[in-house]
């Protein structure tokens, strides 16, 4: 099939290389010519285990291109995925200027019928905002749906090429036809492909951030209150989620959820709900509790430190907002950092793929560190942001050495406290009992 996948960023990358991956003729369209120019060059200006091999193969074998032509790309495809950010408006609601943007480009560009699938996560009712933009600008028959994506970020490739579900909002047997053949390869095994109408498909990728939020702050709460009654928030997590009706699966705490879906889609639905008299009361207090989350990593350097933090030196593991990427949008490592400074430490970081993101954020006014036990050198306090598996089993005994204190607050709950307190270390996770 012949597939035009426009924006080529985290989703629309991964999207177009893993649909060329089965032999579709896949072009990738970006207004970004210097990402268009990285890409041509196999280069991949993400990090993303597993892309580059995909982009690579692809590439070479002429199945996947690359162009900042979007009419051209749109002339060429019967299918079209919408694939553009759609970052948090001024009230929190979801900007769609870029996937309108898009949607007259097709318009304007519709020479064949064609398939027009929103894949940005879209709040209900932008499916008729896409189609009338299209409708205004062609006379050519065209069909539009939503496909909202399931990936994660550090486990993309494998989460396109092996869905748990893929989930499809339609309204018209030919658009279902054309999804169904794409995706036939993918759920081969078994996984679902599910079919509804298109506001309950909307609503669904907003329903399963927002409930994968809720459970991240819910367990930030229990650690919290953990903390103050003596309690060690990882066992009670395991006692959790052996129920089945819980399951295992993000009941971790840490220090707040970040990225570029939860924080922006969680407060978009509180917008929808406020805008159709609904008050989604519970995903309000999940956003505050993140919020503060972000902060209490802070706060409990600075109590490691008892409260002096002026002219102190900390180092920091981890600066993306989780591991396997080197996304820093929304990352937690941001608050925390933002705080130290402003309260007149120094940082010096390490994060094995995250620098370049990073020094967009903080420029230079912090110190990367190439390798982790660099950044410890004469360091007051060790601060673990991301659960990076280098992270996991370190050096402790060189940890120590090189640290000017042996202070470690790891807000990922890596390490076991017994143990480290026995090794000379004074030791704080999240909800473990320790009261900071
Ligand atoms: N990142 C994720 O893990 C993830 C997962 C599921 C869904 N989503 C959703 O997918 C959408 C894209 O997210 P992302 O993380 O890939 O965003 P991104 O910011 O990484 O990429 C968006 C790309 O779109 C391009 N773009 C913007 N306007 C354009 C236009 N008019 N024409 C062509 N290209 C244009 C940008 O240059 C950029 O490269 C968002 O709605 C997001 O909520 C993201």
């Amino acid at each position: 099939m012949r597939v035009g996948v426009v924006g080529t960023g985290y989703v629309g990358l991964v999207v177009g290389a893993c649909l060329a991956e089965t032999g579709n003729d896949v072009v990738c369209a970006d207004v970004s010519e210097e990402k268009i120019a990285t890409l041509r060059r196999n280069e991949i200006p993400i990090y993303e285990p597993g892309l580059e091999p995909l982009v690579v193969r692809n590439q070479r074998d002429g199945r996947l291109t690359f162009t900042t032509d979007v009419g051209a790309a749109v002339e060429a495809s019967q299918v079209v995925f919408i694939a553009v950010g759609t970052p948090p408006g001024e009230d929190g609601s979801a900007d769609l200027q870029h996937v309108l943007a898009v949607a007259r480009m097709i318009g304007d560009h519709m020479n064949t019928p064609k398939v027009v699938i929103t894949k940005s996560t879209v709040p209900v009712g932008t499916a008729v905002k896409v189609r009338s933009a299209i409708a205004e600008r062609t006379t050519t028959p065209f069909w539009v749906c939503s496909n909202p994506e399931f990936l994660k970020e550090g486990a993309a490739v494998d989460d396109f090429l092996r869905p748990d579900r893929v989930v499809v909002g339609v309204d018209a047997p030919e658009a279902a036809a054309m999804l169904e053949e794409l995706y036939a390869p993918y759920v081969r095994t078994g996984a679902p492909l599910i079919f509804m109408d298109i506001a309950s498909a909307e609503m669904t990728k907003y329903a399963a951030n927002a409930m994968l939020a809720t459970r991240i702050s819910f367990m930030n709460q229990i650690a919290e209150l953990c903390e103050r009654v003596g309690a060690d928030v990882s066992l009670v997590r395991k006692g959790i989620g052996t129920d089945p009706r819980i399951g295992s699966a993000f009941l971790f705490p840490g220090p707040g959820y970040g990225g570029s879906c939860f924080p922006k889609d969680v407060q978009a639905l509180v917008r929808t709900g406020d805008n159709h008299g609904v008050s989604l009361d519970v995903l309000k207090a999940v956003e505050s509790v993140n919020t503060r989350q972000k902060q209490r990593m802070f706060a409990k350097v600075r109590a490691a430190l008892d409260g002096k933090l002026a002219g102190r030196r900390i180092a920091v593991w981890g600066l993306a907002f989780k591991a396997e990427t080197d996304d820093m949008r929304e990352s937690p490592s941001i608050a925390l950092i933002e705080g130290l400074l402003a309260a007149g430490a120094t940082v010096v970081a390490h994060d094995p793929h995250a620098h370049e993101t990073a020094r967009l954020v903080f420029g230079n006014r912090i110190g990367y560190s190439d390798h982790a036990y660099g950044a410890l050198t004469g360091a007051d306090a060790l601060a673990v942001v991301t659960e990076w598996n280098e992270f996991r089993n370190p050096d402790f005994g060189r940890i120590k050495a090189a640290l000017a204190q042996p202070v470690i607050v790891d807000g990922r709950n890596l390490y076991d406290p017994t143990k480290l307190r026995a090794l000379g270390f004074r030791y704080f996770g999240i909800g473990r009992g320790e009261g900071l």
